[in-house]
Order: C-alpha cells, then sequence, then structure tokens
C-alpha cells in the first residue's frame, strides 16, 4: 500500500478522521478533504467546501483511493423539509461523489487499479423518518456506486459502499438533540428509544471499526469485491 494515494472527504472528523488514519498506518499517501482546519495536523490537508461543486476541479484527481465520506443530517418532517437544505444535502452526499469518482477514474483506469469507497449508511438501504434528504442521498450514492462499479471492473478498479447503522461521531451527537425536540423525548431516551431501537447489538459503532472495513476494501484481498454494501448495523438490517 505504500506506493498508493488516498483522497479523503470529511477527514476532519469522525469516520473521515478514522480512514484517514487508518489508510495512513497501512502506508498510504492520505490527502484530506474538509472545510474546517482542526484535526487535520500531521495530514496533507485541502481546505474546501465539497458543495461548491465547481470548485471540486481544483482537488487532486491522481488518487489510486477515493473515500466519499463527507456528509450532514437534517432531521424535519417532509413537509416542512427546507428545499435549500435538501438541494445541499444532494449537491454534498451525491453530486460531489460522482464529480470526484468521474476525474479520478482516468488516473485509476490508467494505473490498471483503484478504489472507490463510498460512506453510505443503514440509511442506503433502509428508510427512516425525518431524514428525506440524507436517505434520498445515501439510497443514489449506492446506485452510483454499482454502477462505477460495474465500469471500472475491466480496468482493475473497484467500488463498494460502507453502510453503518450509528456511528459515535459528532454527527450523531447533534442528532440526539435535535430529535429529543422532534420527539419530545430526552437525548438519553433518544439513544435507547429511537437510535438503537433498531439494533440488536445496543450501543454506538466506533469510527476505528468502519476504518477497518474501508482499509480491507483497499487492501491486499479486495480485488474481487465489487458493487457491494457491506453493513456494519449491529443486526438493524437482520430483521
Ligand atoms: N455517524 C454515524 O452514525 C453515521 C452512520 C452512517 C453513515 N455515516 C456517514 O459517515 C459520513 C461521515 O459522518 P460522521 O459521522 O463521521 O460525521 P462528522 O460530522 O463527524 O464528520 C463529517 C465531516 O465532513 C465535513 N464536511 C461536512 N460538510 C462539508 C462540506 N460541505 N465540505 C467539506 N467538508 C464537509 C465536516 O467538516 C466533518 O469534518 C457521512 O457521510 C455520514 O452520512 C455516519
Amino acid at each position: 500500500m505504500e506506493t498508493r494515494r488516498a483522497l479523503v472527504t470529511g477527514a476532519a472528523s469522525g469516520i473521515g478522521a478514522a480512514c484517514a488514519q487508518r489508510l495512513a498506518a497501512d502506508g498510504v499517501h492520505v490527502i484530506a478533504v474538509d472545510f474546517d482546519q482542526a484535526g487535520l495536523d500531521g495530514v496533507e490537508t485541502i481546505l474546501t467546501d465539497l458543495s461548491d461543486l465547481e470548485r471540486l476541479s481544483e482537488l487532486p484527481a491522481d488518487v489510486d483511493i477515493l473515500v466519499n465520506n463527507a456528509g450532514v443530517q437534517q432531521v424535519a418532517p417532509v413537509e416542512q423539509f427546507p428545499p435549500e437544505r435538501f438541494s445541499y444535502i444532494i449537491r454534498l452526499m451525491l453530486e460531489a461523489p460522482f464529480r470526484l469518482i468521474r476525474q479520478t477514474l482516468p488516473h485509476m483506469y490508467g494505473a490498471g487499479w483503484g478504489r472507490v469507497v463510498n460512506i453510505s449508511s443503514v440509511h442506503g438501504l433502509r428508510a427512516s423518518p425525518f431524514k428525506a434528504a440524507y436517505v434520498a442521498a445515501k439510497h443514489g450514492l449506492e446506485g452510483l456506486s454499482k454502477v462505477v462499479a460495474l465500469e471500472g471492473a475491466a480496468h482493475g478498479v473497484t467500488s463498494n459502499c460502507v453502510n453503518p447503522a450509528y456511528v459515535r461521531t459528532p454527527l450523531v451527537t447533534a442528532q440526539l438533540a435535535d430529535q429529543a425536540a422532534t420527539h419530545g423525548l430526552s437525548e438519553a431516551e433518544v439513544l435507547d428509544k429511537v437510535l438503537l431501537e433498531p439494533v440488536a447489538v445496543k450501543r454506538l459503532i466506533e469510527p476505528a471499526e468502519v476504518a477497518e472495513l474501508v482499509a480491507m476494501l483497499c487492501g491486499p484481498a479486495s480485488a474481487s469485491i465489487t458493487g457491494s454494501s457491506f453493513v456494519l448495523d449491529g443486526g438493524w438490517t437482520a430483521h
């Protein structure tokens, strides 16, 4: 892995930071992209707003591994969901991954090797109320990932999704407060009765557990793993 270069989006926090650290531990040269400088010390960093699609062409295209990870959540009923926020989430979590895949594939095809890992979610496979934009973006990402898998196969490029349930990151901690207001519950009750209700393993997943799966999908035994979605969901989708 020492010769590989990876671009990881949303790498300043949570799952993205864990992926950047885990791939770097395998000797990969990691380029961390985020709009937040905090948490990015010690890695090559590019600060950009990934929802600004026209600026994505300024990011390096000569990478062997692309981890599409940056994402946000918004919790609101559909009839009250701010349309501009819906557009923003689709831009950041579906259109930006498309643009980044589109501009990095030529390098990967040229090298005859590439790994696209899309951090989807259990919400790429299942819906929950009040998360219209997030669920729509993640379901779209699932489709995009499969198309890339089919097109990339002849060029040694794989594309997969990783689908966690709730991971202990700021994205989830922020939701606890939002969902407490929406459901009229305390934050502790939201964790037990809402977030962990559909999962059999009653705990939050750690970012490092997700990163380990990402590293496996980029590692030496990954060539035939493509077009798949890997749930890491504590049994949620076993129902
Ligand atoms: N935390 C979970 O429970 C969970 C579960 C399933 C999937 N995911 C997915 O994992 C990914 C990472 O989530 P996380 O929980 O680590 O979140 P997080 O909030 O800890 O980190 C997200 C990172 O993305 C960056 N980011 C957000 N908008 C950006 C923008 N416009 N431009 C540049 N950077 C931007 C943030 O600055 C932050 O560093 C997301 O795609 C999320 O949907 C998270």
